[in-house]
């Protein structure tokens, strides 16, 4: 059991450690935050099959929805709401193992089940996240928050 789990999270590792170059080769000297922001969630969906990744924006003090990969989602979020407006205000990525046990957690889908959210944090402030679903429990743990964390550390370089 324990060998297994060694294994699942040494191939995910791989999996993100092989996607940062082509991301990073994909964005090239492109700095528009859209086209970069559509692209890594579609690198990110085909990549894992994850249900859903995208990004909210931080506009007029409300987190909308930006570029997206899964099914149609929940447009505005407020600060400190759910998963992301919860992300937002601490400025910290949130791994949530069952949605249903988040207080607050905003169900843009039933099928959703496991969430990490990751701030996009721009001169130490925070400018959006990326939020991504899955519809299994528990898929989100600290190999994906490292590997989200580089790359949106990066990501808020080039945009
Ligand atoms: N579940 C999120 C809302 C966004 S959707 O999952 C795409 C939340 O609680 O913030």
């Amino acid at each position: 059991m324990a060998e297994d789990l060694v294994k699942i999270e040494g191939e995910k590792a791989i999996i993100y450690a092989g996607l940062f170059p082509q991301i990073q080769a994909l964005v090239g000297d492109e700095s528009d935050a859209v086209a970069n922001f559509a692209n890594v969630a579609a690198a990110l969906k085909e990549a894992f099959g994850f249900f859903w990744v995208g990004f909210y924006l931080v506009k007029n003090d409300e987190l909308v929805l930006g570029p997206f990969q899964g099914p149609v989602a929940c447009t505005r979020i407020q600060r400190g709401r759910g998963v992301c407006g919860e992300s937002w205000d601490k400025a910290e990525t949130l791994v949530v193992d069952d949605v249903e046990t988040f207080p607050g957690h905003i169900a843009c889908s039933s099928l959703s089940k496991s969430e990490i959210v990751v701030p996009l944090i721009r001169n130490g402030e925070v400018i959006g996240v990326l939020d991504v679903d899955s519809d299994e429990i528990a898929t989100f743990d600290e190999v994906d928050a490292l590997h989200l964390n580089q790359l949106c550390s990066w990501l808020v370089t080039v945009i």
